[in-house]
């Protein structure tokens, strides 16, 4: 077998209104001043600005709001966050939000501990050393961040996606409280928990993928493929097994790294502004019926008896049919793409090394091109009639 490294670093603290005691987790850390980080007024929307700032006073705790995260985060709000951070000399960070305000939170505690610029700790560099505990708490199902050892960052200068990565970026504690998704948005709930079903299925067919992600990605896919539709029709019940789900996308990536699914996706949010998760819910069933071909016979079997599926057609199908069951667009025409963009989006997507590093089919421009041609046609042509199933 091949050898690989699994991380264990994150307490995962799972259960109805564990949020509330998040000031005791900050002082079990030896913390006694935080910056809380997140996106606007998310804390009052979510009903969590009471919950959270009484347990953190409860505990002793000190507190610095830093609300300017926007979605996506760019280098200049981390840089900022990281200055507020140093001038207040916080020593713990809490990160509240979806995967904007939890790469922020960590790209902060990693600018605050080891100094330096954002673009200092770009991939190839492994980020090492000393940092400030991150506490995260999320607050969609779907990114995974608060377990994940990187932090996506954007550069608006280049419009591309950079990544931070390395065993310091992982926080040391994630909160996992399924109440926080009652007010989630029903397209939130949809495009998150997709951006969780793609971390398990890229991670899944991950050329760095081990025993250990392939587990915990399998367990994924079946909550999200089983409870999804349920959830987003509106049963409260089993939105708990979502946020679980979206935790175990994010270990299984974090061992494993995500694939193509997730490069191109960038090219439609840094050049479209489309929503990550729905970038990936879009473009999944092209690239993932390719990949498939390529993946080992006895995986591909595994995930079939999991997924109830006969063939890598039958998954392709039932793959659709929760994607269309969630409202997703048929296809990427419909988020603003043009056919001229394909040499630039293959060239873009090329770029994402440690992507198509992972990727288990081979990669170059014209397959890329293909590939997002198919996206553009849309699901309902290309797998309406099963012309491109033989
Ligand atoms: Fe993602």
């Amino acid at each position: 077998m091949t050898g690989f490294t699994h991380y264990l670093h994150t307490k995962i603290v799972f259960g109805d209104g564990v949020v509330g005691k998040v000031g005791e987790e900050v002082r079990k850390l030896g913390g006694s001043k935080a910056l809380l980080v997140t996106t606007g007024n998310l804390l009052e929307i979510t009903g969590y600005s009471d919950i959270i700032l009484k347990s953190l006073s409860s505990s002793g705790i000190n507190y610095v709001l830093f609300n300017e995260v926007e979605e996506n985060p760019s280098i200049e709000t981390c840089e900022k966050g990281a200055e507020i951070a140093k001038e207040e000399g916080v020593d713990t960070v809490i990160a509240f939000g979806g995967g904007s305000a939890m790469d922020a939170g960590k790209a902060i505690s990693v600018l605050k501990s080891l100094g330096g610029r954002t673009s200092d700790y770009f991939f190839p560099k492994v980020v090492e050393g000393p940092t400030i505990p991150v506490i995260a708490i999320p607050t969609t199902c779907g990114t995974g961040a608060e377990v994940t050892r990187y932090a996506i960052i954007t550069d608006l200068s280049t419009k591309r996606k950079m990544t931070m990565a390395g065993p310091s970026v992982l926080p040391k504690v994630a909160m996992l409280d399924p109440e926080v998704l009652r007010k989630i948005p029903k397209k939130l709930l949809a495009w998150t928990s997709l951006d969780a079903l793609s971390h398990a299925i890229e991670a899944y067919t991950s050329k760095a993928s081990t025993p250990i992600s392939d587990g915990v990605a399998l367990i994924a896919t079946d909550y999200i493929i089983k409870y999804l539709p349920k959830a987003y029709e509106g049963d409260e019940g089993v939105k708990g097994k979502l946020h679980i789900a979206s935790t175990l996308g994010g270990m299984a990536i974090n061992d494993a790294g995500t694939t193509l699914i997730h490069s191109a996706g960038y090219y439609l949010t840094t050049h479209h502004n489309v929503h990550h998760g729905l970038a990936n819910a879009l473009l999944m069933p092209f690239i993932l019926e390719y990949n498939l071909r390529y993946l080992d016979e006895e995986k591909l079997n595994i995930l079939m008896r999991v997924t109830g599926t006969s063939s890598i057609e039958d998954f392709i199908k039932a793959l659709c049919k929760l994607i269309d069951a969630v409202g997703i667009p048929d296809s990427i025409a419909e988020v603003g793409f043009k056919e001229e963009e394909l040499d630039v989006i293959a060239r873009d997507v090329m770029g994402y090394k440690r992507n198509i590093m992972n990727n288990p089919s081979p990669v170059d421009e014209s397959i890329v091109k293909n590939l997002i041609y198919k996206a553009l046609l849309g699901r309902s042509k290309v797998y309406g009639n099963l012309k491109y199933m033989a």
